[in-house]
């Protein structure tokens, strides 16, 4: 039988570049994220089946995860692909923004995350990926929503593997470096290792499909650098950081 897969965020990005990775090698893929139109043209250009939900609201979220299993039959696999981009200004810390970055990008995940954890153990097993960021390395300048909410879901998931493993639900964690997607079109700073989408979606079907790695995380020059910079000396670390802040 066939291997069935629900990626939320799947209409767009990085999440409809491994759906239609995940489709060309033989799974029946469910996508979900706002917005109906990029869900139907997959839907039309993949044949995915389009589930529209916004993960802010947890009854909606819960009432598709059931409508999914049952569509499908079972869950294999569910990829957490979504997160907003509400831009934190530099050493503004206002509760507005944050609860929106968090409500979707780690609040999102928990909405979806529990009654996938159900479906799961009733089914005897699954795999969980959740897509966070190197911007979750360490605290980064200039987007502490982002880089705050991206840090939590990286705990998430290191919390996760530990205590699914027991269920056989197996949990992984997809850190990208930068990937030209809607997400990153208004970034107005240089992206080093820029990749394509198509690019992201084939590593991280690789990665899922091909090895039982707990972090999938690419470029590797990229993420090693910033493995190096995570591991300096505070003085150091924050040398660095000062540079990223913009002028003036
Ligand atoms: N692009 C990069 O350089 C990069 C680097 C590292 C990590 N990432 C991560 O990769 C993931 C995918 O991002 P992307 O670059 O592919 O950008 P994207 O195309 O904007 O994908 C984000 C997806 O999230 C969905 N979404 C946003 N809010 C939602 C909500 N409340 N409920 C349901 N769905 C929602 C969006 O669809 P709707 O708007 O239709 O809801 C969209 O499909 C994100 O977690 C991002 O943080 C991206």
């Amino acid at each position: 039988m066939g291997k069935t897969a629900w990626i939320l965020g799947g209409g767009t990005g990085i999440g409809a570049a491994l759906a239609k990775e995940l489709v060309e090698r033989g799974w029946t893929v469910a996508v979900s994220g706002r917005r109906p139109g990029p869900l139907q043209a997959l839907a039309q250009s993949h044949g995915v089946r389009p589930y529209p939900l916004d993960v802010t609201d947890a009854d909606a979220t819960a009432g598709v995860a059931r409508k999914v299993a049952a569509d499908l039959g079972r869950i294999d696999l569910m990829v957490f692909s979504v997160a907003t981009k509400a831009v934190t200004k530099t050493a503004v810390y206002d509760h507005e923004t944050f609860q929106k970055v968090i409500d979707t990008n780690l609040l999102g995940a928990m909405r979806v995350i529990d009654p996938v954890v159900a479906q799961m153990r009733a089914q005897g097993g699954g795999e969980i990926a959740l897509v966070a960021s190197v911007a979750g390395y360490f605290g980064l300048p200039r987007s502490a929503a982002y880089s705050a909410g991206k840090a939590a879901l990286i705990a998430l998931a290191q919390t996760m593997k530990t205590e699914l493993a027991r269920d056989n639900i197996s949990v992984r964690l997809v850190s990208p470096g930068f990937v030209r997607t809607e997400f990153t079109a208004k970034n107005n700073f240089p992206m080093p290792f820029l990749l394509e989408p198509e690019d992201a979606g084939r590593r991280i079907a690789d990665g899922l499909l091909r090895s039982r790695r707990f972090e999938i995380a690419f470029p590797l020059r990229f993420v090693l650098m910033l493995k190096l910079v995570r591991m300096l000396p505070y003085p150091l670390f924050f040398a660095i950081m000062r540079r990223l802040l913009p002028k003036g």
